[in-house]
């Protein structure tokens, strides 16, 4: 599979796996965009990727905010999805349903 030339997605994709991964796919043709939650992690990782990145500031949590999303980014060949926080490791008797919810 090749990525040159195609529009890849990520959602995370301002740190960890989801910045290695956009860097990855635009060192290998495609254009990327970026999402995140803050403004200062998309500004950061535009900083450090290359020229023709996007980023766009999404709290995935939000669904308007989703739909407003893909509405602005319009077509695209493929979504790479590792936005979230840290695991939460912990007995499953001691986990709180709303902080599993909002993890999920
Ligand atoms: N690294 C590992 O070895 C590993 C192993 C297993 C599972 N995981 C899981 O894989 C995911 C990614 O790991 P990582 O190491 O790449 O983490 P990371 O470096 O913390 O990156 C997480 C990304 O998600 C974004 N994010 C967090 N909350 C968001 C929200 N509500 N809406 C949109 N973006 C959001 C963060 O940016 P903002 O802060 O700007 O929102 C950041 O870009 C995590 O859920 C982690 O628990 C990681």
């Amino acid at each position: 599979m090749t990525v040159k030339n195609s529009r890849v997605v990520v959602l995370g994709g301002t740190s960890g796996i989801g910045l290695a991964t956009a860097q990855a796919v635009a060192e290998a043709g495609a254009s990327v965009v970026v999402a995140s939650s803050r403004q200062s992690s998309v500004d950061r990782a535009l900083s450090v990727l290359p020229p023709g990145a996007e980023g766009l500031v999404l709290d995935v949590g939000d669904s308007a905010a989703l739909r407003d999303f893909f509405t602005a980014v319009g077509p695209f060949d493929h979504l790479v999805y590792t936005a979230g926080e840290n695991l939460a490791l912990m007995r499953l008797e001691d986990y709180d349903i709303h902080a599993a919810r909002t993890f999920f």
